[in-house]
Order: structure tokens, then C-alpha cells, then sequence
């Protein structure tokens, strides 16, 4: 294959590692694959904001991303009723913030206003652009067939917006309870084009 190093191929068998029991509460941790995101939605003129990593690719193009909104969650009643959100992808200078923003609700706070985050006017919908994050994502829910069920919303990427000043910007990851990983090197490898 071609994969291993040489010294992997040189070197004698490893033994096999001693392996522990993961507790399946914690399975998350490892398949979660962030970035931490934002969500922006508005409802009757009111604009909210909430931290998200339960999230992942679906489709290439049209874009679409899954992701779980809890029924608890005050932005779950206007993404399903709204139908439209922006994801904003915060790098790690917004880290501080998103967990904030993750840990109180809409229902009691101006999140915009009490963390400073910017709001811009989107294109093709009513939610806001966040202007710290270095991309924005202009969402419609195109599925909701899995909401009642698992809180399971499909979006179409309508409208994506990147920072061109914000160069080599760092991504959050979560890694559960207030533990996260920055972004880290970059490499190349070889690969196909989808
Ligand atoms: C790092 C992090 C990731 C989170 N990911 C999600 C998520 O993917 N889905 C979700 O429903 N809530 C998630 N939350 C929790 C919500 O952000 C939180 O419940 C928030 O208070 C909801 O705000 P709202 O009531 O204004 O909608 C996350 C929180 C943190 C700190």
C-alpha cells in the first residue's frame, strides 16, 4: 500500500495495545468533528444566536448539513418555524464567547448584544450574518423529516461568505464539558477530487 513509513516497516510488530471500555455516553467525544459553529436564527424581528457541534456534511453541492438542534433550545423554534439560519464559523479569538453563548439562552438574553458579536444583513435570508466569524453560511431547511424525531434539521447552504483578511483563521473543536482542540498544521496529502 505504501502507507507506512519506513521505519514502521523495518521496525518489529508493535504489541498489541491494552484497550480500555469507552463508556457509549462518551462516543460523542470522538465523532463529534466541530468546527464549533454558531447559529444564528431571527423570528419576529428578534435575532438569537447559539453555539453548535452536532453538525456534519451531507452532500457536496448543493451543500447540505445535518445537524441537531435540541427541542430545548430557544433557536429551535425559530429554525423550525423561520426555516432559515446562518452558521458562522468562529476561530478560536471567538472561543470564550461561544462557550458563553452555549451556556445561556435566547430566551433570557440579547446574546448578540451581550457577548458584542456584529450582525450583518444576509442575502437570502432573514437570520444574520455574524461579522467576527471568518465564514458565514446562509442556510434553508430543506428536510425536517427527522425533527420529531431527532431534533434533525437538513440545510441547504444557499449563500456562503468567507473573510479574505482572515487568513489561516484557527477552528475550535469540542471535545465535551469545556475541553476543546485548536485547529492545527495543515498538510497536504495526495487525494482525488470529489
Ligand atoms: C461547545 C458547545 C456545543 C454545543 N453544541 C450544540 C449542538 O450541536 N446542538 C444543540 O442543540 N445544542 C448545542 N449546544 C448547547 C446550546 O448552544 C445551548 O443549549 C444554548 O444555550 C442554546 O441557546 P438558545 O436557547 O438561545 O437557543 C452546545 C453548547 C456548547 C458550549
Amino acid at each position: 500500500m505504501g502507507v507506512r513509513s519506513r521505519a514502521e516497516r523495518t521496525t518489529a510488530p508493535q504489541a498489541k495495545p491494552r484497550l480500555k471500555n469507552l463508556p457509549l455516553s462518551e462516543v460523542y467525544k470522538l465523532i463529534e468533528p466541530g468546527p464549533v459553529a454558531l447559529l444564528a436564527t431571527a423570528r419576529n424581528g428578534r435575532p438569537n444566536v447559539m453555539t453548535m457541534s452536532w453538525h456534519m456534511m451531507v452532500e457536496f453541492e448543493p451543500p447540505l448539513i445535518a445537524c441537531v438542534v435540541s427541542d430545548r433550545n430557544f433557536s429551535f423554534d425559530a429554525l423550525r418555524a423561520t426555516k432559515e439560519c446562518v452558521i458562522g464559523i468562529p476561530s478560536v479569538d471567538l472561543a470564550v464567547k461561544a462557550v458563553w453563548i452555549g451556556n445561556s439562552s435566547g430566551r433570557d438574553a440579547d446574546k448578540f448584544e451581550a457577548v458584542g458579536l456584529t450582525q450583518m444583513a444576509a442575502s437570502c435570508v432573514g437570520a444574520p450574518l455574524i461579522g467576527e466569524c471568518f465564514a458565514n453560511l446562509e442556510c434553508k431547511v430543506v428536510d425536517s423529516g427527522f425533527v420529531k424525531k431527532y431534533n434533525l434539521f437538513i440545510l441547504e447552504v444557499v449563500k456562503a461568505w468567507i473573510n479574505p483578511t482572515r487568513k489561516n483563521p484557527k477552528t475550535i473543536h469540542h471535545h465535551g464539558f469545556g475541553k476543546f482542540v485548536v485547529d492545527g498544521e495543515a498538510i497536504t496529502l495526495k487525494s482525488r477530487k470529489p
